[in-house]
């Protein structure tokens, strides 16, 4: 009677990995639980998180390997891995939201969200440049929302002109605005396959985790370029942000619970540490409380179900 928050399926973004090839589902040994999807099997996923409630999932190509290049040329072919995923999922289920990723790391051969230099620095401004007709070939294949995860200056507000002038006014932007360099992507890059090849670290365009005041900052920039939304990642670590960020700008803010606290929590559960049900359902509700308007979470199946009884 007296809880201040509830969580709802319609809070949960379901990131979903994909796979080339007929043989449908590559379950990821880091993130047990989580498998790529070749294309086939993707409408049946998006069928169970529609039934459930679940109004929007997130895709992530795992590009083959011979396709990855130093300037990502894969992310612009309209008939790459992604690309033919929208269209699948658009065909089958056209009401679920689909949110795709606008970085360059399942492309790159170095597997950095950037196109580098020779000393391995990531370049800004080339950058953005691809950036903008890589959220173009998404949004004309059936995008509803880009999310630039990349986190180069500028790119959102180039992005939103590049939408603008092709047409596509409806599609939204979710910013990564203050997406930091962090220890809990691992598993995620196994799953899309850059773990291997990256050279160095994210520094470079990713936040310190010793900032905050920055993260304001930085998501201050991505609205005035005409965000639609904005991201906190990771999320539990970083609850203190999002809830700065939500109370300094009051717009939609979502956090993203990323693949390294999804494996503490089964780690956890499988050791016996802690009831996992318990577990999944309490970390959500924190990000409720921090005043997040919804949450990324490879949990949105499991918790949708549990949330139904
Ligand atoms: C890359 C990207 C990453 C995640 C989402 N998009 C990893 C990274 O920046 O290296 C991480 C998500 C997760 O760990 O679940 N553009």
């Amino acid at each position: 009677m007296l809880a201040e928050n509830r969580l709802h399926p319609s809070d949960f973004i379901w990131p979903l990995f994909i796979c080339e090839g007929q043989g449908g589902e590559e379950p990821i040994t880091s993130l047990p639980g989580v498998s790529r999807w070749s294309v086939y099997r993707l409408a049946d996923r998006a069928r169970e998180a529609q039934a459930l409630g679940i109004p929007c999932i997130a895709l992530f190509p795992n590009t083959p390997p011979s396709l990855r290049t130093a300037d990502a040329r894969e992310a612009l072919n309209p008939d790459n891995l992604i690309c033919r995923a929208i269209k699948a999922i658009k065909d089958a289920v056209p009401d679920i939201g689909v949110l795709t990723d606008v970085a360059l790391d399942p492309y790159t051969a170095h597997g950095h969200d950037g196109l580098v230099n020779r000393a391995g620095y990531v370049l800004n401004d080339e950058t953005s440049k691809v950036l903008v007709e890589q959220a173009l070939v998404q949004a004309a294949a059936g995008a509803d929302i880009v999310a630039p995860s990349d986190m180069m200056d500028g790119r959102v507000g180039a992005i939103r002109a590049g939408l603008e002038r092709e047409g596509h006014v409806n599609v939204a932007i979710m910013a990564y605005a203050a997406k930091y360099a962090s220890a809990f992507y691992g598993p995620f890059r196994d799953a899309v396959g850059s773990r291997g090849l990256l050279k160095g670290d994210k520094r470079g365009y990713q936040m310190d985790p010793a900032n905050g005041a920055e993260a304001l900052r930085e998501v201050a920039l991505d609205l005035a370029e005409g965000a639609d939304m904005v991201m906190v990642k990771p999320g539990l670590p970083y609850l203190d942000v999002l809830a700065r960020v939500r109370d300094r700008f009051g717009v939609p803010t979502f956090a993203y619970q990323v693949s390294g606290e999804y494996a503490m929590i089964e780690a956890a559960a499988a050791a016996g540490a802690g009831d996992r049900d318990a577990l999944i359902l309490e970390t959500l509700m924190a990000f409720k409380r921090a005043g997040a308007a919804g949450v990324l979470t490879y949990h949105a199946l499991d918790a949708a179900r549990l949330i139904a009884g």
